[in-house]
């Protein structure tokens, strides 16, 4: 009977924690690149990044998206949509999601298309030589 009680409880509480990160995909609330992408760590090679354009990458587990806007100009957001939490990509000056279609500025990360409401959460980087490290 206690490991039934047990058993109950463990899946009260995966139901929960389950819970609670779906209602803050749903309400659109930005996840954030961790803190683990520490100031100076390499991003990608400002090469890998074309004008006008963007470039997924990986940064300790934080999928990021790195666009240059303008020649010498770079900004990373957060490539998980805000609004259910599909992987963004660039295309055509934009970053698009697959999902449901939103748009958002390579520029800003704002949405310009919707469902989407709320920005691509941001990560401060600059141009280092040839690279882009995180400022
Ligand atoms: S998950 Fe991106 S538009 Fe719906």
């Amino acid at each position: 009977m206690a490991a039934t009680n047990l058993s109950r409880r463990s899946l009260l509480t995966v139901g929960s924690v389950g819970l609670v990160a779906g209602v803050a995909m749903l309400s659109g609330c930005a996840p954030t690149p961790s803190a683990a992408a520490k100031s100076g760590a390499l991003v990608t090679a400002l090469s890998n990044v074309p004008v006008g354009g963007s470039f997924n990458v990986d940064l300790d587990g934080n999928a990021l998206v790195i666009s240059q806007p303008t020649a010498g100009v770079v900004t990373a957001f957060s490539s998980i949509c805000t609004h259910q939490g599909c992987k963004v990509g660039g295309r055509d000056g934009v970053l698009l999601c697959p999902c449901h279609a939103s748009e958002f500025s390579i520029t800003t990360g704002a949405p310009t298309t919707g469902p989407a409401t709320t920005a691509l959460a941001k990560l401060e980087v600059k141009i280092d030589g040839p690279n882009i490290v995180v400022a």
